[in-house]
């Protein structure tokens, strides 16, 4: 997840503007490595608006649309699940052992309430945004988390910090 250095992942409208091509571009690469992501309805909705950027251009082989809505139409190329349980079962069955959770709050908070999540990345954009979407909507959940390393991505003094989940 790209955070602001306040924890926002996007404007109240659902704009992501104050965030570097930096996010997008790590995503891609680590996604089509792991070779299949899952997000919640309301993302794939907000990126598929997007022009330059959109998981259509996203080399996955597999990608996960979690909604309650059974009927959720979704453009080809992209699998339907009912629940994070669900989409973890159906990539598995397919045959992935590595799957990259790629949000939102809600998506993401639900995985966690779940205890689904095992490794967190988080890249900081330098930049405070005083009112937005946050990283977790509130949920309850807790967890301890194990710092496993500290990355600096480009040059713009955008930092990732890779975490363990303890369990
Ligand atoms: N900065 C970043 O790294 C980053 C990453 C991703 C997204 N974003 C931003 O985050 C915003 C969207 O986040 P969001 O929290 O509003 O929405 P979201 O988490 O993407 O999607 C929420 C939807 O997911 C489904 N859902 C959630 N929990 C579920 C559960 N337990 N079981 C089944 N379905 C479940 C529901 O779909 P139904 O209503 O269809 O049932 C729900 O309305 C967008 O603006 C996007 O641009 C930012």
């Amino acid at each position: 997840m790209a955070i602001t250095a306040n924890g926002i992942i996007a404007r109240e409208t659902g704009e992501e503007d104050f965030l570097s091509d930096l996010n997008w571009d790590f995503f891609v690469s680590f996604a089509e490595k792991a070779g299949c992501f899952v997000a919640g309805r309301k993302t794939y909705e907000a990126i598929q608006q997007w022009e330059e950027y959109t998981f259509d251009n996203v080399a996955a082989k597999m990608k996960i649309v979690v909604s309650r809505d059974s009927e959720k139409p979704l453009a080809r190329g992209y699998t339907h699940a009912l629940s994070p349980k669900d989409a973890l079962n159906k990539a598995a069955k397919a045959g992935f052992k590595k799957i990259v959770l790629a949000g939102g709050a809600h998506m993401t908070s639900a995985f966690m309430t779940e205890n689904l999540v095992d490794e967190i990345i988080l890249t900081v954009e330098p930049y405070l945004l005083g009112k937005g979407i946050p990283l977790f909507t509130p949920s309850d959940f807790e967890a301890r988390l194990k710092l496993q390393k500290v990355k600096k991505l480009g040059n713009k003094g955008l930092v990732q910090l890779y975490y363990k989940v303890l369990k």
